[in-house]
């Protein structure tokens, strides 16, 4: 029998707190719009409250995965209320994304991201679009694609798959850690371009160390030599301002959960023109897959998917155009720029650039001998703070504008406590 206990249970056996009411979700009002040249930390206090997270949670890794806010939560809820009554106007129209173009959903995204709806086509995440890129661009074995070694293996992998299967060759070249300026990178992507190289593909912010890559000049560079230039950005929606058609790259993937706090289960792929969609072939594909005249929504034929998800994506849209990208870009990277100054007077060795213009939301740092999953487990377990990094010391700090200054000062005098405990001074 399915009773609401046994749904609670559901939630409690995935390790889930009890659910908020969905008639919750819209309590708690917005802040003002005056309230930020009035009192700024009352306006960043008064949008914390939007998010779900504990007051007494830092989370430092929306690096991972994002948490939506109640507007878009309340988007969500209240999509599936109305799709699911299923009285759609016309005889044939019915809630699913994956068969109809749903510009109601690609426009405003497309317009956030300074492209256009033809440009766009909205899918499930960044891996899902990454694959379509490595396994969908027209290439002959032996023809090579050219990224960094810090691509996330939703990057490498697409590539390793095709390379395995069908003999492409993958290049990598070493990204510096950390970059002292955009020509360090630049120089380096040039040495390691051959006769063979057909596409470039990097992360636009790095996700091993939150460096974000020169992409509108590594484009440049590419067009230069005759090359496709491919950017996976899943970390750039939402932290930094993005406008796709001034960058100038051929492709450009991404997902909207992480730092845009969009439903889980959005991600995008941008091909800039129809001459470079001529030369990425569809993966997932249904009726429609093969039609030009369909611009990017051709890629969006991917069968039966889930209308609310959109829904939730216009609505987190609406919400960092509320704020304002170029206030959300301002904190975040103050925030980024707080945490790690504070690390590096700790003694602790910068993998974040130098260079502004390199810099975004994540601090990467390397603490040696601390060892990092046990700090990250030692915080979380005991003290709600939540971080990431890899083996052995480096710690990955993601600081959404959402956090506060007296959050990050928790986060380190916790650090220094647990070095205090380990005996390291
Ligand atoms: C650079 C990069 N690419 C791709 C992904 C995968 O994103 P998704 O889980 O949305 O597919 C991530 C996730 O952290 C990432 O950091």
């Amino acid at each position: 029998m399915f009773d609401r206990r046994s749904f609670l249970g559901g939630a409690a056996a995935a390790g889930l707190a009890q659910p908020v009411a969905a008639q919750a979700l819209d309590t708690i009002p917005l802040p003002a719009a005056d309230l930020h040249g009035r009192n700024e930390d009352a306006y960043w206090a008064a949008l914390r409250q939007q998010f779900l997270i504990p007051a007494d949670v830092v989370n430092l890794n929306v690096g991972t995965v994002g948490s939506s806010p109640r507007p878009v939560l309340k988007a969500i809820f209240d999509g599936f209320e109305t799709t699911e009554q299923m009285t759609q106007a016309g005889s044939e129209d019915y809630p699913i994304w994956g068969y109809g173009s749903w510009e109601a959903y690609r426009k405003p995204f497309a317009d956030f991201m300074g492209a256009t709806v033809d440009q766009m086509a909205i899918l499930r995440n960044c891996t899902e679009a990454n694959s379509y890129v490595a396994n969908g661009f027209d290439m002959k074995p032996g023809d090579e694609v050219l990224m960094s070694d810090e691509e996330h293996g939703s990057g490498e992998m697409p590539w390793m798959l095709r390379q395995r299967r069908y003999g492409v060759v993958v290049k990598k070249f070493a990204m510096p850690k950390p970059p002292r300026d955009a020509a360090d990178i630049l120089n380096r992507i040039n040495d390691a371009i051959t006769p063979r190289t057909r596409i470039i593909f990097v992360s636009h912010i790095s996700t091993a160390t939150g460096v974000v890559l020169p992409a509108k000049e590594i484009a440049a560079l590419a067009r230069s030599k005759g090359i496709l230039s491919a950017f996976d950005g899943a970390h750039a929606p939402g932290m930094i301002k993005v406008h796709l058609n001034d960058i100038g790259c051929d492709i450009y993937t991404g997902s909207m959960h992480k730092w845009l706090f969009a439903t889980k289960g959005t991600g995008f792929l941008y091909l800039r023109d129809e001459d470079v969609m001529d030369r990425v072939w569809s993966t997932v594909v249904t009726g429609g897959y093969d039609d030009p005249t369909r611009k990017a929504d051709r890629y969006m034929q991917i069968g039966s998917s889930c209308i609310p998800t959109l829904m939730g994506l216009n609505a987190a849209i609406g919400f960092a155009n509320m704020i304002g990208m170029d206030r959300i870009e301002a904190r975040n990277r103050m925030l980024a720029d707080y945490i790690h100054d504070a690390m590096v007077k700790r003694g602790a060795q910068s993998w974040t650039s130098p260079d502004p213009a390199l810099r975004g939301a994540i601090a990467t740092v390397n603490v040696p001998p601390v060892q990092r999953m046990e700090l990250q487990d030692w915080l979380w377990t005991n003290h709600k703070v939540r971080i990431r990094g890899g083996a052995p010391s480096k710690l990955r700090l993601a600081t959404p504008y959402f956090l506060s200054k007296a959050d990050i000062d928790r986060f380190l005098g916790l650090f220094d406590e647990f070095r205090r405990m380990k005996g390291i001074s």
